[in-house]
């Protein structure tokens, strides 16, 4: 593992990138603010090695982008209704950053801060661990959490996020990753034409301002069946009410595992490069989300501005609204017990 400097925080603090390269030539840039995958460079089928990932080269892109690019987001990913929700008989009142809800976090929930970079490896697989301590009434939400999240670049081309949480409060905890991909390579092409399969037969249907109705909708017959491998672009202007309400995909499929173990989640192809993307977690919920708030005005990585659906998302994590949903599996995190998760994203060609 390589580490340099990426930037400087207007506080003075510096931001570190850590590079991770795999014995098959793989690499994986990650920064300690937001704990961010920057770049991700794997195979395409002739051996070619491109960054799959869209994102910045400079610190100050981070802290004013609105995107999440390759972030660790929390402490509750994806929406809470008007940001309130009741624990133990208290009511919590979250900050509010996504119309009348609270999105990822908060204003700047785990996504923009600076992580500690705790300690890495460099003999066998490549990993990074680093760790956030989020202090007791943080954007609303009660106790402290010290969140770890461990990157593993290992040999198989597999980038393996292993997390481990814990509070001194009750509270709630659902952290995901939030790199957008592109398996093409070139982050001026959209998504349209990689072929997604979901391993799951329900999603959890949403209200206009994107948070769940509560009701599990079968993917049946509708444009978000995608137990076989399909275009995500096939039917992505389908007339469909839920696809109105999410400018397209935004929407969490309920995955057919039900969570607890680690299974097969999604699996994502780019017919271009022959790039295959599997993911396994062990989380119940996946937020498929397709890129549609990019507008080009994000300029990334070399100069690239990012256009709609250049680069999607496949967020592992409870479903949104959790707090608010009683018949949603649970996510509350008590003192004396251990968030865990375990997400792997796995590279392979075709
Ligand atoms: C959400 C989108 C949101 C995006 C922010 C996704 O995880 O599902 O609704 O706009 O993050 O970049």
């Amino acid at each position: 593992m390589k580490t340099d400097v990426f930037g400087k925080l207007p506080d003075g603090r510096e931001v570190h990138k850590h590079t991770l390269t795999n014995k098959a030539g793989a690499s994986a840039e990650i920064i300690d603010y937001g704990a961010i995958v920057v770049s991700l460079r794997v195979p395409d089928r002739n051996g070619k090695l491109d960054d799959v990932v869209l994102g910045y080269d400079n610190v100050e892109s981070y802290m004013n982008g609105t995107a999440y690019f390759g972030a660790i987001v929390g402490r509750y990913g994806n929406r809470i209704g008007k940001g309130k929700f009741e624990l133990d008989g208290k009511e919590y009142q979250l900050t509010i950053n996504d119309g009348a809800n609270h999105l990822h976090g908060g204003k700047v929930g785990f996504s923009k801060v600076l992580w500690e970079a705790k300690s890495a490896g460099n003999s066998g697989e490549p990993w990074l661990e680093l760790q956030y301590v989020s202090r007791d009434g943080e954007e609303g939400y009660p106790g402290t959490v010290v969140l770890k999240v461990r990157y593993t670049l290992t040999d198989k081309n597999e980038l393996r996020l292993d997390y481990e949480g814990t509070t001194d409060r009750p509270t709630v905890l659902n952290p995901t990753h939030h790199s957008y991909f592109n398996l093409s390579g070139n982050l001026s092409n959209t998504i349209l034409d990689h072929q997604l399969m979901i391993e799951a037969d329900g999603t959890t249907p949403v209200d206009s301002g994107l948070i769940p109705t509560g009701q599990i909708a079968s993917v049946d017959n509708t444009p978000f069946d995608f137990r076989a491998a399909t275009a995500i672009g096939a039917r992505i202007n389908a007339s469909n009410e839920q696809l109105t309400f999410g400018k397209g995909y935004d929407h969490n499929w309920v995955l057919r595992s039900g969570g607890g173990h680690l299974a097969k989640a999604a699996e994502l192809y780019d017919p271009s490069s022959g790039r295959m993307m599997t993911v396994f977690t062990d989380q119940p919920g996946l937020q498929f989300y397709s890129g549609n708030f990019l507008d080009g005005s994000a300029k990334g990585k070399n100069g690239v501005a990012y256009q709609r659906r250049t680069g999607l998302c496949l967020e592992a994590q409870a479903f949104p609204d959790t707090p608010n949903k009683p018949q949603f599996p649970g996510i509350t995190l008590r003192q004396g017990q251990t968030y865990h998760q375990t997400t792997i994203y796995q590279f392979s060609t075709r």
